[in-house]
């Protein structure tokens, strides 16, 4: 595979302040046209990699590249080339939203029918072209982000930093954004870095994750990857007869991870390669009376609660 092919390259990467390690010796690559989602609690060191990768803040060890240049030698082509979302939004409160995005525009030197073009596709996908010349100062938490994402957009970016984007917007827009993001990555290749706490938004978009905990990385791979490693299903089993000894023969099983009992239902979660046809037959065989059986499949935010669990 050729440098083109990867966008972002990590080798050991250290960000230390004082005594903390904000990012501890992380090494992982992201392919270009897709689309990463870094996860992690609070403080875990999200947002201070993504400074290190746009050459914001030297690494205390290691090296990485962005679209081939080097963070440490070379943040200039790579502010350039990428667009970034932080945790501040970078707008100017007191001119309007148009006003914003043309600034932008012309600090990345397009044409004026560009900056025109651009400016109507973004915020009309963004459902604010008709608000335009409001200023932003008077604008909702909500559709201030949405002009923040339209900003890190404005230049067409090939690779994009999205620190937490969908944060604060409603579940319309969220979606809409997902979408946005999504056709930025099949249709035109552009690769999107992004942290969020959403993990069912991960899930959706994200061709691979990265898992981050106390400045290490600690699993990188597809959702599906990371569900199959970590999570574990459930069995819904709705009926009477759930005495405890049998439940107690149940926790006991190697497959079986917890029983949960409430009223006529029990909650079996087990273990991703177990068949759960065998425990149907064990609570048929033991004489408990079963009206309805669910299967449940692990979300990525249980195998991500899984795995921090494991840390701790
Ligand atoms: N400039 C700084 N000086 C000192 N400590 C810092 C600095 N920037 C970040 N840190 C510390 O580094 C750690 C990681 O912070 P970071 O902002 O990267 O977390 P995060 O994963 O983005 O968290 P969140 O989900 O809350 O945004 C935290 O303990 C934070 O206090
Ligand atoms: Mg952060």
């Amino acid at each position: 595979m050729t440098e083109n092919h990867i966008s972002i390259q990590t080798q050991d990467l250290h960000c230390q302040f004082g005594d903390l390690h904000a990012v501890d010796g992380i090494t992982f690559e992201v392919e270009t046209g897709t689309i990463f989602g870094f996860l992690g609690p609070n403080g875990a060191g999200k947002t201070t990699t993504i400074r290190l990768l746009l050459g914001l803040l030297e690494p205390s060890a290691g090296s990485a590249r962005v679209l081939g240049f080097d963070t440490h030698t070379q943040a200039d082509q790579i502010r350039l080339n990428c667009g970034a979302l932080l945790e501040h939004s970078g707008l100017y409160e007191r001119l309007s939203a148009e006003d914003n995005l043309d600034l932008f525009g012309r600090i990345w030197h397009l044409s004026s029918e560009q900056r025109t073009q651009r400016i109507q596709n973004l915020l009309e996908n963004m459902g604010l072209y008709e608000r335009r010349k409001e200023i932003v100062q008077t604008w909702s938490h909500g559709m201030k982000q949405k002009l923040a994402v339209a900003r890190t957009l404005m230049h067409d970016p090939k690779l994009v930093f999205l620190d937490e984007p969908t944060a604060g917007l409603d579940p319309l827009a969220s979606s809409g954004l997902r979408e946005d993001l999504v056709q930025m990555a099949r249709r035109h290749g552009v690769t999107v870095f992004l942290t969020t706490h959403n993990l069912a938004e991960a899930e959706k978009i994200c061709d691979r994750v990265g898992v981050i905990n106390k400045g290490k990385l600690i699993s990188v791979g597809s959702p599906d990857e990371l569900r199959l490693k970590q999570g574990t299903n459930s069995l819904l089993v709705v009926g009477r007869g759930f005495e405890q000894s049998i439940l107690n023969e149940l926790k006991a099983m190697p497959d079986v991870t917890a029983v949960e009992i409430q009223d006529h239902h029990l909650v079996v979660h087990f273990k991703q390669e177990t068949e759960s046809g065998k425990l149907v037959q064990f609570l048929a065989g033991k004489g408990v009376m079963i009206d309805e059986v669910r299967k449940g499949k692990a979300s990525l935010e249980d195998a991500f609660l899984a795995l921090l669990e494991e840390e701790e």
